[in-house]
């Protein structure tokens, strides 16, 4: 099913809203699984597509998956796989399927998984990984669209990465969490969800340190046992929420997050001229004057979050004065700017820069979503243009945000979703 998502803008958000577990750390903790042999409990497990097909990547390998969406609890056997290929119809649909390859080859000596190709907002490659797993001592072959890699045994290695990259990054530490020896990972990525990751080996038995800061000691052990594990809150959601009642001028609780995982936005939205606070597991923000214009610069962990870049240029397109917001984790991250140049907005590209020169009002129109924060950052814009906004392709929202249409509705919006056949 496909479908879209109607919004009646102008009415500002009021009350709370709770986020749910962070897809991003669901989904590589979900591939660490295949680390262990037996029964792994994972908890605040989100009922969103990319969970899904995650899933059903882990069952083409053998595994056995009970999702219970009700208690947003997933259980994975994975005593026995079966199989050591990851198909081409569901890499092609979810990129991070291929953080399977790590744990794969090394609790099998073997993986088999396709190539993951271009993607919207870039063409994303993998050298870092295939980098990183070479040098532990696997053997990579690419051919006929799949990347095939076999090790007898991995060994721990130095690997420096030369971007912190999240996903070589989580790679390289589950597979070496079963290498012989030691493997230091330097220029590392710091995302939290990369900490969230090390965690759960930890909680497996694993030896890992320094999660977090940009060098991380793996000390592989010969086996993993199983777990019960509740992955952290979303911030790139709490993030959307809290953007919601800045673009709205409301007051919006946010419940379920790590303020430290916010504190780029947090500045940002308090630049911007919104009241925020913070308490120990909740974000209270609230707008009630002008927004002020202000650059932006996406950057790897602790910079601001590449994937709250569209939802804040929204934000931006209602500022008085001109901002600058630069782009530099994604190459090709700035489709949503024609879609919200139809609801009025004046942005202009230069490179890996947006200009955008702030209105008073944008009006409702139709668009599409381009991505999944590209379809976030089209909603904040509806939710306050004057008039109508149709969202199309919202299957790009169901990949990361669970029931958004209900929880802003909770908070007061005029928002409705429509569900239409492919
Ligand atoms: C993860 C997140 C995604 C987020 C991104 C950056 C998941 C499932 N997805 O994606 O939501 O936007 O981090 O915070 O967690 N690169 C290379 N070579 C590589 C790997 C990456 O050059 O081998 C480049 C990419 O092209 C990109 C940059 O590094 O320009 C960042 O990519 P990376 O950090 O790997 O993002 P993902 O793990 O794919």
């Amino acid at each position: 099913m496909n479908g879209i998502i109607s919004i009646e803008g102008g009415v500002p958000l009021y009350g709370r809203v709770r986020v749910e577990g962070a897809k991003n750390a669901c989904l590589p903790i979900m591939a660490a699984s295949l680390l262990c042999e037996g029964q792994i409990t994972l908890r605040d497990i989100p009922a969103l597509e990319d969970v899904y097909t995650m899933c059903k990547v882990l069952t083409a390998l053998g595994a056995h998956t009970d999702y219970n969406p009700e208690e947003k609890k997933l259980l994975l056997e994975t005593s026995h796989l079966s199989g050591a290929v990851a198909p081409y119809e569901l890499v092609r649909k979810m990129r991070a399927s291929f953080l399977v390859i790590g744990p794969l080859l090394a609790r099998t000596g073997q993986a088999r998984v396709s190539l993951p190709g271009g993607c919207a907002i870039g063409i994303r490659p993998i050298d870092l990984h295939l980098k990183g797993l070479k040098a532990m001592g696997a053997e990579v072959i690419i051919g006929h669209g799949f990347i095939e890699t076999i090790a007898d045994k991995l060994h721990g290695e130095r690997i420096y990465l030369d971007f912190p990259s999240v996903g070589a990054t989580e790679n390289i530490m589950m597979a070496a969490a079963l290498a012989e020896g030691t493997t230091i990972i330097e220029n590392a990525a710091e995302e939290p969800e990369v900490v969230d990751l090390a965690r759960f080996i930890n909680s497996m038995g694993g030896h890992i340190s320094g999660a977090g800061t940009d060098t991380i000691r793996i000390h592989g052990v010969s086996s993993l046992s199983c777990t019960d594990y509740t992955v952290i809150p979303d911030r790139i959601e709490a993030g959307t929420f809290m953007l919601s009642a800045a673009i709205t001028g409301g007051t919006v609780t946010v419940e379920n997050v790590i303020p430290a995982h916010l504190t780029p936005l947090i500045a940002k939205l308090k630049e911007v001229g919104c009241e925020v606070v913070e308490e120990e597991a909740l974000i209270h923000i609230r707008r009630t004057g002008p927004i002020r214009a202000v650059d932006v610069k996406t950057l790897p962990y602790p910079g601001f979050p590449t994937d709250l870049q569209s939802p804040m240029m929204a934000l931006l397109t209602f500022a008085k004065g001109t901002s600058v917001i630069t782009e530099t984790v994604f190459e090709n991250r700035f489709m949503h700017v024609d879609e919200l140049r139809r609801m009025g907005a004046q942005i202009k590209i230069e490179s890996h820069c947006a200009v955008v020169s702030g209105r008073d009002k944008l009006y409702g129109a139709p668009v599409k979503s381009t991505d999944l924060r590209a379809g976030a950052a089209l909603v904040l814009a509806g939710l306050a243009a004057e008039g109508r906004t149709d969202v199309g392709a919202i299957y790009h929202i169901d990949r990361g945000y669970w029931n958004l249409t209900e929880k802003l509705a909770s908070l007061g919006a005029n928002i409705t979703r429509t569900e239409q056949s492919h």
